[in-house]
């Protein structure tokens, strides 16, 4: 067992769970995994090739030999760069779809403990606390409402110049939301032991503050 702290902050869709997880990483020094991200990039990989999001034995062997590396806030496969790319709604829509597999969050499992090194872990998503991680020292339900999540998302893609519209973002928010929260493996709920963190009206930053005054307070 590794003895690294791990702290698991779980949630819904552009919930600010990215932004809060590397600042409170930056904060302590910890290491940083965005789980979601190897979501997408089996997603994406799938979309490359041509593989159906359907065919679970086949996505399975794409997500154990996914050849990634985080470097900083860059993702690059087998040495592309790709970034900007998995960030796009259609590779978000495949990755809810190919994280409804079983075979495919076995797969993942293993890749994703290995990030919990010392001096310690911060790893965002939808099952850190309750499947990956299940011993974390401190577990965060990360919430925002629908409308402010597509805001959110709605202001972002915009600042990259990316066409959008506030209706649909929303509609593609809840869809995503109902398919996580229903499939049968590691569905999005918060684990009993999770802290809810509602940041509605809360910026980034001040969510993150208050994740590091609960781990300060931590009673080991
Ligand atoms: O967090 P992000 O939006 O990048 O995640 C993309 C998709 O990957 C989510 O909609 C969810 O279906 C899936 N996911 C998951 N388990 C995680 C992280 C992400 O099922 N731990």
């Amino acid at each position: 067992m590794n003895s690294a702290p791990v702290i698991a902050i779980d949630g819904p869709s552009a919930s600010g769970k990215g932004t809060v997880a590397q600042e409170v990483a930056a904060a302590l020094g910890f290491h940083y995994l965005n789980s979601g991200a190897l979501y997408r990039l089996v997603a994406h990989s799938a979309l490359r090739r041509g593989v159906s999001l359907d065919d679970e034995a086949q996505l399975g062997v794409l997500a154990a030999g996914l050849d990634v590396d985080f470097r900083g806030e860059e993702i690059l496969i087998q040495n592309e760069q790709v970034t900007d790319e998995i960030r796009s709604e259609d590779v978000a829509a495949g990755a809810s779809r190919v994280a409804s597999l079983p075979g495919v969050r076995t797969a993942l499992l293993e890749r994703q403990r290995r990030f919990a090194r010392p001096p310690g872990l911060v790893a965002e998503g939808r099952d850190m606390g309750s499947v990956v991680f299940p011993g974390a020292v401190l577990k965060i339900f990360l919430t925002a409402s629908a409308e402010e999540r597509a805001l959110r998302r709605y202001k972002q893609l915009k600042q990259k110049g990316i066409a959008a519209t506030l209706p649909s973002l929303l509609e593609d928010l809840r869809q995503r939301d109902a398919r996580d929260a229903a499939r049968s493996v590691a569905p999005l709920k918060q684990c009993p032991d999770a802290r809810q963190l509602d940041t509605t009206a809360m910026s980034a930053k001040q969510a993150a503050e208050r994740i590091l005054a609960w781990y300060r307070g931590l009673d080991w």
